[in-house]
């Protein structure tokens, strides 16, 4: 009888300490591709989701995060999304417009959010739900947004004033509101995917580009650009999102499980994305390749007064409901410089 007893414990501690991955023979496969490097606060948020969403399903889900662009580059991640090929993305919100969706264009207006809070009263409001539905005729299905940070130009020429990128050839991303911007400064937009920048940068193809330090630092383009100026003039963040047909698919329960993992890392995400960039802007300053400069008060408004224009002439791609919208949630007025 005791060996029995003691047989019986013994399987049944073992179980219990056996890795609930092994419990789960076929794990639903999630690829979640994205296109910066793992040390970013989208990086490191996609390892966090990876983490917890294997832990809340006891191993039923296993995700395979797949960082800066190995798996696919900018416009090959939306295509493999749709086809369902991968499951998931975090693309910044200025590379849904090629989708069809203009409307998520209006985050990329110069200026328009001032602050983080500014900017989750419309992410965190039923704007940002809103948008997430004009998704869902394309197949996708929007998740959550996640905080990377506040864009500054560089260049390998100083920027002081609005004309010192008079003539420059500066990337962007695929955003007509970004070339309106590029083109209100006098200076030239060239549409790269994220992962041609650094070399872009490097050998002449484009002279300067606009970041929000983490990805500036990270890609090492602060090796190949002499000035920085803290502009800090758009904002640049994600929408983390899903295959439709394959979130539709999933057993309620798992469903339910893989929502609460992201919540947990959509606060994660959002907690550490200033901390990395005002880590890696420190970085940058160490590393003594970059001249950094804070402008001042009156070259900000120079700045301001030179690109706040771009909101009027891009009212209409945007949608002028959007845009009264969104300055009504901020309490930004155009006409305040
Ligand atoms: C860019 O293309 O500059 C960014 O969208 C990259 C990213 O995902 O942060």
């Amino acid at each position: 009888m005791k060996v029995i007893h003691l047989l019986f414990g013994l399987v049944a501690s073992a179980l219990a300490a056996m890795p609930f991955v092994a419990l789960a023979q076929n794990p639903i496969v999630i690829k979640f591709n994205h296109v910066v490097a793992v040390d970013t606060p989208k990086g490191l948020a996609a390892e966090f989701f990876a983490k917890r969403a294997g832990e809340l399903t006891r191993g039923k889900v296993r995700v395979e995060v797949y960082a800066n662009s190995t798996l696919y580059k900018d416009k090959e991640e939306m295509e493999a999304l749709q086809l369902g090929v991968v499951q998931m993305l975090a693309p910044s919100l200025a590379k849904f417009a090629p989708l069809g969706v203009r409307d998520f264009e209006v985050f990329d207006l110069p200026y328009i959010f001032d602050s983080y809070a500014e900017l989750h009263k419309v992410t965190k409001g039923s704007i940002g739900q809103g948008l997430f539905k004009k998704l869902e005729p394309k197949g996708i299905i929007g998740l959550a947004y996640w905080d990377n940070g506040f864009k500054s130009f560089s260049a390998n020429t100083p920027i002081l004033i609005p004309d010192d990128l008079q003539g420059k050839k500066m990337r962007i991303q695929p955003s007509s509101v970004l070339d309106a911007q590029m083109r209100a400064l006098k200076a030239i937009p060239r549409m790269l995917a994220f992962s041609e920048v650094y070399q872009a940068l490097k050998t002449g193809i484009v002279d300067g580009t606009e970041n929000p330090i983490s990805n500036l630092y990270t890609q090492k383009m602060f090796e190949v650009q002499k000035y920085l100026a803290l502009t800090e003039h758009g904002y640049l963040g994600y929408a983390v999102v899903v295959n439709k047909r394959f979130w539709d698919s999933l057993p309620a329960d798992v469903r339910d499980q893989l929502e609460t993992a992201m919540k947990e890392s959509t606060r994660y995400a959002n907690d550490i994305a200033k901390e990395q960039n005002d880590k890696d802007l420190e970085a940058v300053r160490k590393s003594g390749k970059m001249q950094v400069h804070v402008p001042t008060a009156e070259q900000r408004q120079a700045f301001k007064k030179a690109l706040i224009p771009v909101h009027k002439e891009m009212e209409s791609r945007i949608g002028k409901d959007l845009l009264q919208s969104v300055y009504r949630e901020t309490g930004f007025d155009p006409a305040r410089l």
